[in-house]
């Protein structure tokens, strides 16, 4: 009988051993799959809102302002006191301004480092190293997180590249633009958004 006694330990460890993986690979699993189904990235939040601003930025230029154009009727600047409709960034802006109205410290903006006016230059340090990295990195978009009074916000900065030629002729040619050599494709700002992580 004695003799068993270290086959029976073994065995017995063994058994232990094993019931112990299955119950934690069961677990690791439940959690993963929890994980898995209910959290998001802010990252990927992100990625979802900037597609958001895209499609409509492009739905409104390709489908309003260039069939209106073909009518007569522009899309410029002082849409607000002559005829004519918002141009697609001043679109953006807006859109941006009437989210803002709402109480869910979410925002986004076109900004640059060269913006056409101050308000859309960089808030925070933070913005002026994101914007400087998507200069140089426009297929990377960059993410930091600040602090506004109690609340955590997640920011992230997009690139706005010169998609068209008339990007380019126009931040070229305004009045009080403080750069005069954008090209086809060069990157114009940033498009920056941010929302609250904590709640
Ligand atoms: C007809 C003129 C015009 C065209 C075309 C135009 N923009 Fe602008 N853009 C402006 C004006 C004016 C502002 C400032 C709007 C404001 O703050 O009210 C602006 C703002 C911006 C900003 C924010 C920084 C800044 O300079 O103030 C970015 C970035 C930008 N435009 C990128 C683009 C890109 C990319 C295109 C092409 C897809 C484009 N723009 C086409 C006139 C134009």
């Amino acid at each position: 009988m004695s003799d068993n006694k270290p086959l029976l330990w073994t065995l017995g460890g063994a058994a232990f051993a094993f019931v112990a993986v299955v119950f934690y690979w069961i677990f690791a699993l439940t959690l993963s799959d929890r994980m898995r189904s209910d959290k998001i990235t802010p990252q990927r939040t992100a990625e979802f809102i900037h597609a958001v601003l895209e499609a409509n930025r492009n739905n409104y230029t390709d489908n309003v302002v260039v069939k209106l154009q073909r009518d007569g009727i522009e899309a410029h600047e002082h849409w607000r006191d002559e005829r004519g409709v918002p141009l697609p960034a001043q679109f953006l802006l807006e859109s941006g301004r009437l989210v803002a109205l709402k109480d869910l410290n979410l925002s986004f903006r076109l900004a640059s480092l060269t913006p056409i006016y101050v308000w859309n230059g960089a808030n925070s340090d933070l913005e002026r190293q994101g914007l400087t990295a998507v200069q140089k990195n426009p297929e990377n978009p960059f993410f930091g997180t600040i602090k506004k009074g109690d609340v955590r916000l997640f920011q992230a900065i997009y690139s706005d590249k010169a998609i068209s030629q008339a990007c380019v002729d126009c931040h070229n040619s305004h009045p009080n633009s403080p750069r005069r050599d954008f090209q086809l494709n060069d990157v114009m700002g940033g498009i920056i958004i941010s929302f609250p992580i904590d709640q």
